[in-house]
Parts: C-alpha cells; sequence; structure tokens
C-alpha cells in the first residue's frame, strides 16, 4: 500500500476500448474520441498535490480482434506464438497512438507495461509496478497501462484493462474510479437506447449488449468489479467518454452529469 499517500487522492480512469477504438471495426482508432479525452484531461489540470490520475485503457478493436482471431481469452490456455506475438504488436501499437495523441495536449504520460506492474498471482501491484507509480507520481506523470497477453511456461492468456484497474485499487487507496465508455451509462435493457440506470443498487436489473470482438465478459463483468471496489469504498462511475465534459466533470467531483454510479450496498 502507499501508506504514505494520505493528503491525495486518486481517481483511475479506465479509457475503454469501445470509447478508444471503433470496436465493431479490426484496428480502427477512434482519434476524436482520444482528442475529446485529451481536451478533458488537460482541462483537469490534473496531476496536482492534491489529486493523481491512472489512466489505463483496454484493447478494443486492436486486442480483442487478435485474441479472438487465434482464440486467446481470460483463461490460460495453448495458443500460437503468432497468436501472441500479433495481439501483444496491436496493443502496443494502440497505447502508442493513445499516448500520441495525448502528448498533443501536453499531456505527461509515464508507460507502465503490465507484465512489470501487476503481480501475476493476486490481482495486486507487484513491487516494482508500486514504486514506478509511486515514482510517476512524484514526478508529476500520469501512470498509464493497459489490457495484456500473459504468456506463461505453456500458454497464455487475457489480462483486461479492469483487472488491470482492480489490481490497482488492491494496492493503493483508489477514491473514485471511472469507466469511460462510447455510450451513457449502463442500461436497463440490451438495447443501448432510452434512459440509463443512474444508480446500481444491489436488485438493479440489466442486461449487457453483446459486441462482435470481446474475450473479456463484456458490461457483465465490468458492473460485478464496480461492485467489488465499491464495496472498498472506491466511488465508482460509467459515462460517456466524449460528451459534453462529463468525464472531466467526475474526474473534478462535479456529479451531476448523466452516468451510472454504483450504490452504497453489496450486490447479491
Ligand atoms: C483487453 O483489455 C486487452 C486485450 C485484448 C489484449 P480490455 O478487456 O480491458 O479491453 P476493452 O476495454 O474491453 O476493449
Amino acid at each position: 500500500m502507499i501508506d504514505d499517500r494520505k493528503g491525495f487522492k486518486v481517481t483511475i480512469v479506465k479509457l475503454g476500448g469501445s470509447l478508444v477504438t471503433h470496436k465493431d471495426r479490426a484496428r480502427s482508432f477512434d482519434q476524436p474520441a482520444l482528442r475529446s479525452i485529451g481536451r478533458q484531461l488537460k482541462k483537469s489540470g490534473l496531476p496536482s498535490p492534491s489529486h493523481k490520475l491512472i489512466l489505463v485503457h483496454g484493447g478494443g478493436s486492436f486486442g480483442h480482434y487478435y485474441a479472438k482471431r487465434f482464440g486467446l481469452t481470460t483463461k490460460k490456455g495453448k495458443v500460437t506464438a503468432r497468436g501472441i506475438a500479433k495481439t501483444t504488436g496491436a496493443m502496443l501499437e494502440l497505447h502508442s497512438r493513445i499516448r500520441n495523441v495525448l502528448d498533443e495536449f501536453g499531456i505527461n504520460l509515464e508507460s507502465i507495461l503490465p507484465s512489470e506492474l501487476i503481480e501475476r498471482r493476486e490481482i495486486a501491484l507487484s513491487e516494482t509496478g508500486l514504486r514506478r507509480v509511486r515514482n510517476a507520481f512524484s514526478n508529476d506523470l500520469i501512470p498509464i497501462s493497459f489490457g495484456y497477453v500473459d504468456v506463461f511456461r505453456k500458454g497464455a492468456s487475457i489480462v483486461s484493462g479492469d483487472t488491470i484497474c482492480e489490481a490497482i485499487a488492491k494496492s493503493i487507496e483508489v477514491d473514485r474510479q471511472i469507466f469511460a465508455m462510447d455510450v451513457d451509462g449502463i442500461y436497463p435493457t440490451r438495447k443501448i437506447q432510452g434512459p440509463i440506470i443512474r444508480t446500481l443498487r444491489n436488485s438493479t436489473e440489466f442486461l449487457s449488449e453483446e459486441r462482435k470482438y470481446d474475450v473479456t465478459g463484456g458490461i457483465a463483468s465490468k458492473v460485478s468489479l464496480g461492485f467489488r471496489l465499491r464495496e472498498k469504498g472506491t466511488e465508482v462511475f460509467f459515462v460517456n467518454g466524449k460528451e459534453d465534459e462529463r468525464l472531466l466533470k467526475l474526474i473534478l467531483g462535479h456529479y451531476d452529469v448523466p452516468a451510472t454510479t454504483i450504490d452504497r450496498g453489496k450486490r447479491i
């Protein structure tokens, strides 16, 4: 744990693959979405001495496309070397495109490879990862990591960006977790239309939509993660990352924006 961190807030923003890529079109980067994120992050004025930011991004039509094509899943399994190389390569390419756009806005990022950030045996940060995050904070850098391919002695598996968020929250007290997406929040039905659910409670029912390339579980597992984080005291939001500076407002603690949040209760 970063026990000496009291005195500053920590917000994690997960840039969903659906936001940073056109998720249903292979290898298609969403430049305008990234520019909107860049503008909002710049306007936030973070990091500051009292508020630190961590970014994590997903795979969208880069990582998920190859994962699906070569049979990689979140379960450890034998996959071809080609499959591992292509999926990892696509993630690194997406990562560098994200870096380049955010850099245009003067956002100073510290890329931390997921393999050094997290401890493989448990969902938590490694010693190196914790040190890298702490050092990034003290140099006014925004740590950024991403979903990746974990390669074992025999076989490989996908570790989602959401799992990385959970690992961070296990080792650092995270005040706010924001899932930035390409839709306005969580919807009560499979159709992504009409009003969103503003507050997810124990009993709130919702049906998640399915996307063409997605090997890490989609919205349902994201919502379960949200409840686990909420249990630990983290405020959780699902918000449209492109619209009306909603992300910016949430980062700054102005909660009167269209978004889905998670109630205090435990999900049954
Ligand atoms: C997936 O990460 C990473 C790979 C496919 C290698 P995520 O599961 O976090 O990606 P999105 O946000 O759902 O696209």
